[in-house]
Order: C-alpha cells, then sequence, then structure tokens
C-alpha cells in the first residue's frame, strides 16, 4: 500500500504524500477540524490514522489516496466540504467527523449519495439511532454509551444527588440526557442542570457557583478539548472540589490535553472506552509505536483514528473496492485492539466495547489514569434505527 494526498497533510503522514495516484486508487476523504475549539482533537486522529495505515496496510496491494478537509467545529462548514469530496472529488469512503452537530449535518448527503462514512469520533446518538445508516459506521463511541454507565455507576456508590453541567448543542444534551436516564432510573436525583453556550463561554464561573449552591452531592459534567481545560483549571480555582467532587464522561480529562490541566484534574472521576493505561498487549504495542512515531501517550481520539484505519485496511482486504462493497464490508469487521474487543452491532452500525471508569491521578511523569471500572461492552438500544440495506447499483 502507498499513500497519496491531495492537500497537505501536517507531520508524519506528508512523508507519505506523492503528487499523483493511479486509476484503481482508493480514494479516502478524511474530514476533520483542523481549526476551531476541537482542532487538537482532529490532529489527534489523523496521527492515530496514519500509525494505522501503516501498521495494518502494508500488505494491501492498494493505493490509497487522501484528500483531507477541514469540518472546523461548523455543521454548514462540514456539509459543504463533504459535499466537495462526495461531488468533486468523487472519493469511495469517507473518515472522520468529530462534532455531532456536524455528523448530524452531513447524514442525508452520506446517506442519499451512498458514500461509506467511517466515523471516528462524533457521539450523535441519531446517527446510529433513529437516523441510522448502512452508510454509517461507528468506530469511536455513541454519546449514550459513555454516559449511561456512570449513571448506574455513581448511583451504586451512594452518589444521591448530582447538578449537571455540558455544552449547549447536540453532544451536550445527549450526553447528559443518558446520563440522567441512567442515573435515575439507579434511584439518583438530579437538582439541576445547566447548559453553557458552545465555543462561546470563557467564564465558567457563574455556572459552577450555580452548581455549588444547588447543594448536589457532586458534579456531572461533558466538556472536551480547549473547553475541558477552561473548565477544570476554573473549578480547581474556585476550589469546588473541597464540596463538590467532579465527575464527568472522560473527555474531561482526556490523556490529550490533561497535562494542561495539570493537578487541577487530580481526584477527577469519568468514564470512557480507552485510556492509555489499559493493561493489555494490543494497547502496550500501540502505545509503543504512538509514542514513538509522536513522541507522546497516545489519546481516545488517537485510538479512534488508528481504529478507523484498521477498520478501513480490513474492508479493503476483502476486495472491497467500491462504496457498496465497502460500506458492506465494513459493517462485517471485528477485532480485538487496544481498547479491547470490538464489534459493529449490526442492528444500528455502532461499535460495541467495554467502558472503564476511571480516576487520573498525579502521577511522577505527568497526571495519568487508574482505571477503577471496566464495565462489560453492551449494544446502545436501537433508538428508532431500522437499518435500510446497502443498495446494489
Ligand atoms: C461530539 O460532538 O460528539 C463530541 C465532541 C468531542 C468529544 C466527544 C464528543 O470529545
Amino acid at each position: 500500500m502507498k499513500f497519496t494526498c491531495t492537500a497537505a497533510l501536517t507531520g508524519l503522514a506528508s512523508l507519505f504524500c506523492t503528487q499523483m495516484a493511479a486509476a484503481d486508487d482508493i480514494d479516502v476523504g478524511v474530514l476533520l477540524p483542523f481549526s476551531g475549539v476541537y482542532a487538537a482533537l482532529g490532529n489527534e486522529i489523523e496521527a492515530g490514522f496514519t500509525l494505522g495505515l501503516e501498521t495494518f496496510g502494508s500488505d494491501l496491494d492498494v493505493e490509497i489516496v487522501l484528500h483531507r478537509e477541514d469540518t472546523e467545529v461548523t455543521p454548514a462548514t462540514g456539509l459543504t466540504r463533504a459535499r466537495r469530496l462526495i461531488l468533486q472529488d468523487d472519493v469511495d469512503v469517507m473518515v472522520g467527523i468529530v462534532s455531532s452537530g456536524v455528523l448530524g449535518a452531513i447524514r442525508d448527503i452520506v446517506h442519499g449519495a451512498e458514500v461509506p462514512l467511517i466515523v471516528a469520533n462524533a457521539g450523535n446518538d441519531e446517527a446510529t439511532g433513529a437516523d441510522c445508516s448502512p452508510y454509517i459506521t461507528r468506530v469511536s463511541f455513541s454519546n449514550s454509551q459513555v454516559n449511561r454507565p456512570m449513571g448506574t455507576w455513581m448511583a451504586d456508590q451512594g452518589i444521591g444527588t448530582v447538578y449537571t453541567l455540558a455544552p449547549d448543542y447536540a453532544a451536550g444534551r445527549q450526553m447528559i440526557d443518558a446520563f440522567t436516564a441512567a442515573y435515575t432510573a439507579a434511584g439518583g436525583t438530579v437538582v439541576g442542570s445547566d447548559f453553557t453556550p458552545f465555543q462561546q463561554t470563557q467564564d465558567f464561573g457563574p455556572y459552577i457557583a450555580q452548581a455549588q449552591a444547588s447543594g448536589a452531592e457532586a458534579l456531572y459534567v461533558f466538556y472536551a478539548g480547549g473547553e475541558a481545560i477552561s473548565f477544570v483549571n476554573q473549578y480547581d480555582s474556585f476550589g469546588a472540589a473541597e464540596g463538590l467532587p467532579l465527575y464527568g464522561s472522560g473527555f474531561l480529562t482526556s490523556q490529550l490535553y490533561v497535562n494542561a490541566e495539570g493537578e487541577s484534574a487530580d481526584g477527577i472521576v469519568t468514564a470512557l472506552h480507552y485510556v492509555p493505561t489499559i493493561d493489555s498487549p494490543e494497547n502496550a504495542a500501540f502505545v509503543e509505536a504512538f509514542q514513538a512515531a509522536n513522541d507522546r501517550l497516545p489519546s481516545e481520539f488517537a485510538v479512534q483514528g488508528y481504529d478507523a484505519a484498521r477498520a478501513l485496511i480490513e474492508a479493503l482486504s476483502t476486495g472491497a473496492n467500491d462504496r457498496e462493497s465497502i460500506a458492506t464490508a465494513l459493517r462485517q469487521v471485528s477485532f480485538t485492539g487496544p481498547r479491547g474487543l470490538l464489534s459493529i452491532d449490526p442492528v444500528t452500525n455502532n461499535l460495541i466495547q467495554p467502558i472503564y471508569v476511571y480516576e487520573t491521578v498525579t502521577g511522577t511523569d505527568g497526571m495519568t489514569q487508574t482505571v477503577l471500572a471496566e464495565l462489560p461492552a453492551e449494544a446502545d438500544p436501537a433508538n428508532g434505527c431500522a437499518m435500510p440495506s446497502v443498495v446494489s447499483n
């Protein structure tokens, strides 16, 4: 396998760029945020994807041409860029999407144009629920999947009341809804909830003060990227940790930026589908290779990119070579990767994977993660998904 690209790739990937591609190439659209609050996430997914192509693609007798587009964190931009990849670049498959809002915006063109999309982050529940499509396969997580287990787990720990906060967009709403449903079903009470303007909130102080005033036993939040760093630092400087311990979905304390949060993150308990301290041979090999290539530990975003590449290579290895056959093959991939055994739920095309509850602690070499519980893999409910079949041309 050889890589080429149609737009300048950064870092390691640029080593693989050549000028022109042969006629029977596989054209892959890479749709990620390279600017905006999730830019670091986009770069990290790309680093994992590049490593995955190198690691798993060496025996593949096909040239992969990457077409790279910046979605920003803006649904309208994501839609324009997806249209370009589908209609102008005529890609065979697309990979990426970080924001649930962007995934919601491009869902109809992906489904309508019958172009397979490997979702490498965006957790939008609808994309593997009521808006599911045989062309949308998720190798990341769903918003429900990483929050539902924490609702049950926190109630089981005897935490009786919680206040919730999240950014006001699809992912924030879905994550808090999933947490709240599981937490209240297990006997907990959500005493208050608020949503902060997405990409516009610099000062979380008033929201944290409101959570403190609610008298809740704990605070549960979703924040990611730059917003997570600001939130955790401000929560700490408010002295909120004293009476209001912080919990959340694990993007809050992602390996990608937990060292920018520093000791402000110490003691925060969250849940996620991947932490770099998972003790398995597959993870050890991945951590070593990612560190060698990037000089840092990998995060969940890196593993999502890495597994997206592996899923693509596995699909292409079956001989799939056009939109329809790639879509069909992607739905059947299954492998044991750095985060454990992964398989695609044929009912929804969502990933089935274990979830890890972890505490962020201060280590000898920066912040690190102690796994408190590995919760068994379970499929999300179908959430209204009536999976249409792949259309044969
Ligand atoms: C999302 O919008 O679905 C999203 C974004 C960033 C994350 C997780 C989910 O870290």
